[in-house]
């Protein structure tokens, strides 16, 4: 370990950011009221930790590009969830496991110990075996300068595990003991699998976790593990599921084995712009899930990552959400609370009948607002609805409300001339006479919420400031809006 090669790589990073930060700031394209890095490339988030009464967000950050590369960790802090303020970065390639330019500091997560901020990630090189990932660390007294541990790396790939394909440890602490969840690949399927340690150095191997058989895929990034009511929750972004990215299992955890068993099987978000989401416990007792707004190349929908790189940057997150367990064993996710801060110009209707004709509906800001609808399903007639969001005379996002088929397909083809595509999935509409709908629309994106969370479509939407439409139309016959309400809502970046 070279503490200097290491402070001397952050500062290299830092020079960059201070070059482009100020005109990054002034870019179009964005957000008003997302995380986003100062500048450079963002992908997943990393080490959430609500620490000495901030919360912090990390971030996979490259600095130097717009597009992924040698990979940093960003760091920022807040009191709120909603306004930032950017950090040293936390965590810099510098050293021989994870120093190489397809390769750097992976993703992974933030636990405090013994008043010190301990963040584990993938140290990811090529030393001339091909790619080879291991489990690292690095602390801080401060949370803000770290240091990686001289006796890194703490866990390589057991044997028949493939190296290239081990990565995201996520760690927590039961009992007395603390455990590890790492995301692996063995022949061609995915599995989790767990150690545990005493004293977050020293790691055991314990068992698998859970695994795919083939149906849920060959690889599973950022396996995230918590505990909700009386069920545990391990959520994880598999690769070679098809559309599949982002799922979640309920199950039942038994510590004695390290074994967790599942009974249900559920979709975080069916949109093309949310992956490698991670959870966190706040002081509220919130369980709050936060995720990388966009994709990667091997996704059947992917293009691009969209037109920001010509603004020398590319990604932010999508809001954070608290996750809730159902009734059913099924899972909510709802945007958090802090969000309702940000509102103003309230305008609302209530007990309104909307036909084929449509209705416009009337936003404080057409960039950054937030949406509510809740319709009569047991009085209205009609066979479905649309919204049509972000529309001038050549561009609209449409997202359908089948109510015969009880499907939802979010199309983004007419969009924005960027990026293409239609999500669909299903409307879940068996005993459901009031359905509600949550849209929260930014600069470059539209997050879609229905049926209390339970269905959610993240998509990014790089439409102009002259896309200032929006309306509801009836396919036919007669939709029932008991309330329809939107606001406009103020901005958090700079
Ligand atoms: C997920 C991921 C992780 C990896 C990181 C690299 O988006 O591929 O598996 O640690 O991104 O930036």
């Amino acid at each position: 370990m070279d503490q200097l090669r290491h402070e001397e790589r952050i500062q290299r990073a830092h020079e960059e950011i201070r070059r482009t930060r100020a005109s990054v700031a002034k870019a179009p394209s964005r957000q008003r009221y997302h995380f986003m890095a100062p500048q450079g490339w963002l992908n997943d988030p990393n080490g959430l930790i609500h620490f000495r009464g901030r919360y912090h967000y990390f971030y996979q950050y490259n600095p130097f590009d717009a597009f992924w590369g040698a990979m940093h960790w960003g760091h920022a802090v807040s009191d709120d969830l909603l306004h930032w303020e950017h950090l040293p970065v936390a965590l810099a390639p510098s050293e021989s496991y994870d120093d190489h330019s397809l390769g750097g500091c992976f993703s992974g997560t933030a636990i405090e110990h013994e008043g010190k901020l301990y963040l584990f990630y993938t140290g990811t090189a090529n030393n001339g075996n091909g790619l080879e990932q291991t489990q690292c660390v690095a602390f801080s007294g401060d949370g803000v300068k770290f240091e990686k541990y001289a006796g890194n790396p703490i866990i390589t790939a057991p044997e028949g595990y493939d190296p290239a394909n081990f990565r995201d440890p996520k760690v927590w602490k039961h009992g007395d003991t603390f455990y590890m969840l790492v995301g692996a690949k063995k022949g061609d399927f995915a599995q989790a699998l767990l150690f545990a340690s005493a004293n977050l150095l020293n790691w055991e191997f314990v068992n698998v976790l859970a695994e795919s058989r083939g149906e849920l895929g060959y690889m599973w990034e950022c396996p995230d593990f918590f505990p909700l009511g009386d069920k545990y929750v391990l959520m994880f972004s598999p690769m070679g599921l098809g559309e599949r990215k982002t799922l979640y299992l309920v199950g039942e955890m038994e510590y004695s084995t390290g074994k967790f068993n599942y009974t249900t099987v559920g979709e975080v978000d069916w949109g093309h712009h949310y992956y490698a989401p991670q959870s966190f416990l706040d002081p509220k007792g919130r369980r709050i899930v936060v995720a990388w707004a966009n994709g990667w190349q091997w996704m059947p929908w992917w293009q691009d990552w969209g037109p920001t790189y010509q603004e020398k940057w590319c990604g932010w997150f999508a809001l954070p959400r608290e996750v809730k367990l159902s009734d059913d064993g099924t899972l909510q996710f709802l945007p958090i609370e802090e969000l309702n801060s940000l509102r103003f110009g309230e305008q609302s209707l209530e007990n309104v009948q909307v036909g084929t004709e449509g209705l416009e509906i009337q936003v404080a800001d057409p960039v950054a607002y937030e949406l509510y609808l809740e319709c009569d399903l047991s009085k209205s007639e009609t066979s479905g609805f649309a919204l049509h969001l972000k529309t001038d005379t050549e561009h609209e996002t449409i997202i359908y409300f089948d109510l015969l088929k009880g499907e939802l397909c979010f199309d983004r083809s007419g969009s924005d001339g960027w990026t293409k595509g239609v999500s669909r999935s299903p409307l879940f509409l068996k005993d459901v006479d009031k359905l509600d709908i949550r849209v929260f629309a930014d600069t470059s994106s539209l997050e879609l919420f229905v049926n209390g969370g339970r269905i959610c479509h993240s998509h990014n939407v790089y439409a102009g400031p002259w896309q200032t439409k929006n309306s509801i139309t009836a396919i036919d016959g007669n939709l029932v809006v008991r309330r329809l309400v939107t606001y406009g809502l103020s901005r958090t970046t700079d």
